[in-house]
């Protein structure tokens, strides 16, 4: 096909700012870790809804498909095309959705940020605190990842354990349809049984059955202060109680909770040259975090009291052997990078096999045992390094081999793929638990699934985006899978 009528006429519509040709879109065409890499013949880049559904309509009259971005900022691959575009397959065409950044409204009264699909989880978190209030979800890359984005994968983070991921904050919603319609569904009420909840489906839907341009998400209270403790487990299988103590020792306090491997920390401590958090060395580590509602003293004298008293109840009750709680911004931003910095490919380089994966949150121990012993048997020496939201079950388990050659794990990486896979559904987990399945796990969901469930899901893609216009080889698995 010539792309140049369409790319004229994406012009025509959008201005000159609306659309990137080939040449100019090599950074949108890898994924920041590098995984993926895909083709497409340009960007267009609306700056409204009504751009957004004028692109779509281009599309249709011009037969070209659609992959959605908002920061790329996903590890699964879902907002970048998939590799090839041969002769005989629809041109693609990747809409980004960032220039369309506008926060339109806040709503105290009703606890709601009305907002365009570009904006960034951190803006979004730091229009919240100008008014006194927490935007919740939040993870590393919060800078970057944008709405849209977060709405699509229904991301998750730190703050799940108390505030729930993107669609416990998502009341309304906003997309564009594959034919070109707009679907207004920016409502605001917490409760609204009128029919299907139609945004659910688009939450999570991976671009794959509208393209999500403005959202309606909820605001809550801002806690006066936070503290945070830095634990060292006595081993994996005191996490439980220690879980279980820390949610009952100030109720409603725990606000997150999350894994740390001592290899974890080596590496944060090596690379930005920081000082380790305690003295005394131990496999395994917990980052906990307590909010106070309270203001003034009281409320900060409470919290420290609160988690002064489970360090040393989980002391007493050898769950732990060390902690410490920390007393100066300075320190709490340090704990913080021994989280932050785990994204284990950003801390150690190269090929790995990298799972979000979640189970039920009282047997993390188990499967991390199992789970090892496993790698160990397929890739004698791997290093596996697991980390993350342990207070929704939710980890992330890698797979490397340090100061080794890449190709050995890559060869093993089906084996270990299939069979690490069938341990997390032994446990009655997912392979995805806040990432999404992108084009990375659109094959493999297929043995989590049964035939059933997958044909509810491609009938709905049937239903709402019959040409395949929206997001080619992303999320649901091929017809024979
Ligand atoms: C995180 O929790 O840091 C993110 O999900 C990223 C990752 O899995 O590496
Ligand atoms: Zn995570």
């Amino acid at each position: 096909m010539d792309r140049a009528p369409f790319s004229a006429a994406v012009r025509e519509q959008l201005g000159d700012s609306g659309w990137l040709d080939r040449s100019e879109i090599d950074a949108a065409l890898v994924d920041f870790r590098g995984v993926f890499t895909g083709e497409a013949v340009g960007m267009a880049r609306p700056a409204s809804t009504d751009e957004v559904a004028e692109v779509v309509r281009l599309c249709i009259e011009h037969d070209v498909a659609i992959v959605t971005q908002g920061g790329n900022t996903g590890l699964s691959g879902g907002a970048i095309p998939t590799d090839t575009v041969t002769a005989d397959e629809r041109p693609r065409i990747i809409v980004s959705l960032t220039r369309m950044r506008e926060v339109e409204d806040m709503n105290i009264a009703r606890g709601t940020i009305t907002a365009q699909a570009g904006v960034t989880i951190e803006e979004l978190q730091q229009r919240a605190a100008d008014v006194d209030r927490l935007f919740a979800p939040d993870w590393g890359a919060r800078g970057t990842a944008t709405l849209g984005g977060a709405v699509s994968t229904n991301a998750g983070g730190i703050n799940v354990v108390k505030h729930g991921n993107m669609r416990e904050h998502v009341l309304g919603l906003e997309v564009v349809l594959a034919d070109g319609r707009v679907w207004d569904g920016l409502r605001s009420l917490p409760k609204d049984n009128s029919g299907f909840d139609l945004k659910q489906l688009f939450i999570s839907g991976e671009g794959t059955i509208g393209i999500v341009t403005r959202a309606v998400v909820r605001i809550h209270p801002r806690p006066a202060l936070q503290r945070i403790a830095f634990v060292a487990l006595e081993s994996l299988g005191t996490l439980n109680d220690l879980m279980a103590m820390a949610r009952t020792t100030s109720p409603g306090a725990l606000s997150a909770i999350e894994l740390i491997p001592e290899v974890g920390v080596k590496q944060v401590v090596e690379r930005f040259g920081v000082q380790r958090p305690l003295d005394s060395a131990a496999e395994w580590y917990v980052l906990i975090r307590f909010d106070s509602m309270q203001d003034g003293v009281d409320g900060g004298d409470r919290v420290d009291d609160d988690l002064t008293e489970l360090l040393a109840s989980a002391v007493s009750a050898h769950l732990i052997t060390d902690g410490v709680v920390a007393a100066t911004d300075a320190q709490e931003a340090n704990l913080w990078l021994m989280r932050d910095e785990l994204t284990a490919t950003r801390s150690f380089g190269g090929f790995g096999v990298k799972y979000d994966l979640a189970i039920p949150p009282d047997r993390i121990a188990e499967f991390i045992g199992r789970a090892e012993s496993l790698v160990d048997g397929i890739v004698p020496g791997a290093l596996s390094f697991a980390f993350g939201h342990v207070g929704d079950g939710n980890l992330h388990f890698t797979v490397l081999t340090p100061d080794r050659d890449d190709a050995l794990l890559e060869r093993a990486a089906p084996e270990l793929l299939g069979s690490l896979d069938q341990l997390v559904w032994e446990f009655d987990g997912t392979i995805s638990a806040e990432h999404g399945l992108g084009r990375e796990l659109r094959e493999r969901i297929a043995g989590q699934k049964s035939d059933v469930e997958l044909d509810l899901m491609r009938s709905i893609k049937r239903a709402l985006d019959p040409d395949e216009r929206f997001n080619p080889g992303v999320m649901l698995p091929g017809r024979h899978s």
